[in-house]
């Protein structure tokens, strides 16, 4: 069966890494099938029934996705096209006739010039004459045409909550110091490290607990490190209002003071010696360290995320870890993020 992942524009793979790793944490066994702009096609193995529960669950992990999209068609980007395939669809696949529908489109960039009232309202009505009810408002079942450098056409088997990651925005929580990573990214990145539920994760570099705060939403259970004792308070206050296990440690990234071994995944942000302080004879002193801490505690054959400004592979590969992708994010003129995914082999 083909699913199609509506991405969201804010990075080339990012977005793609993500969906691939909770697909893996789901359990789901997929293969790609198309990477277009904006949208990632897959084959899922297994019967609709097992793997569209799971779907939610991606969903619910999910931070650089609209929705979920199970293929019924897909075609050229033009009017003849489309409305060629939606007659074709055998629509009791996908609805069943006690059930309202609407069509929704969205268009990605300008691989075309179609109106999206247009084409929704035609598409609409064809699905009506095959006998189905249209509901604008409260649809049981949303159609979606992702309209790009393909259209791809069907039901939305589930889709990404954008207002709770607005609502959780840093100046919304309890405690706020500046520096912190958007909920959207810091879920994103703690997907990458494909942390499970009830797993550990640790953050050294923990601040404000931002990456913490998405973690424990997934239910791992989260362990910090922060060496600003004000700032490690907060980040107490700001994990207790969204409950389950955390342990926040007001201390030093480069002693840790656990156990080797004992943690299934990293996300951290460390500080780059401008705008977040560093407690460390240098920079150099405190990346050297912190990394050689992080190799220690991380269990074999699990993955460490790294948010950083400076290229930290050679600190990474000096304490043991592997490289296994680097991305980069541009925020704004003068800051480029690099997140590296590293790897503690087995
Ligand atoms: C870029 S900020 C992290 C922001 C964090 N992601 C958040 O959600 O607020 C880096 C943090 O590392 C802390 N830090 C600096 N030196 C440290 C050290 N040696 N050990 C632990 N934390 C340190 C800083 O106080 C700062 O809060």
């Amino acid at each position: 069966m083909l699913y199609a992942f509506e991405l969201s524009g804010e990075h080339d793979s990012l977005p793609i890494m993500e969906a691939y790793a909770c697909m893996e944490i789901a359990g789901l066994d997929f293969k790609e099938q198309e990477i277009l702009d904006q949208c990632l096609i897959v084959e899922i193995n297994g019967v609709v029934s097992e793997i569209e529960p799971r779907l939610l669950y991606v969903a619910e992990r999910l931070a650089m996705s609209h929705h979920i999209i199970r293929v019924a068609g897909m075609c050229a980007t033009s009017v003849e096209n489309i409305l060629e395939m939606v007659e074709n669809i055998d629509y009791s696949d996908h609805i069943d006739t006690a059930k309202t529908f609407v069509v929704r489109a969205r268009k990605i960039k300008h691989y075309c010039d179609l109106k999206r009232e247009f084409i929704e309202g035609h598409v609409g009505g064809k699905i009506f004459r095959k006998g189905y009810r249209v509901d604008l408002n409260t649809p049981d079942v949303q159609f979606r045409l992702v309209l790009g450098q393909k259209c791809i056409f069907g039901p939305v088997v589930a889709s990404v909550s954008r207002r709770a990651y607005e609502e959780r925005s840093p100046q919304k929580r309890p405690f706020f110091y500046p520096g912190v990573l958007m909920p959207r990214v810091a879920r994103a990145l703690v997907n990458i490290s494909k942390v499970k539920k009830d797993e550990v994760l640790f953050d050294p570099f923990c601040g404000t607990a931002g990456i913490l705060v998405e973690g424990a939403l997934i239910s791992a259970r989260v362990i910090g490190i922060e060496v600003r004792p004000m700032i490690a308070s907060g980040a107490q206050v700001n994990l207790k209002v969204c409950g389950g296990h955390y342990n926040i440690i007001a201390g030093d990234a480069c002693m840790v003071p656990l156990g080797d071994e004992c943690i299934d995944a990293i996300v951290t942000d460390p500080p780059y010696g401008r705008s977040a302080a560093i407690r460390a004879e240098s920079l150099y002193h405190l990346y050297d360290g912190s990394f050689r801490e992080m190799y220690r505690l991380l269990r074999k054959g699990k993955f460490a995320v790294v948010v950083s400004e400076i290229d930290i592979t050679g600190f990474a590969k000096e304490a043991g870890l592997k490289i296994i992708d680097e991305y980069s994010q541009r925020v704004h003129r003068s800051l480029t993020r690099r997140i590296t995914l590293l790897y503690k082999e087995k």
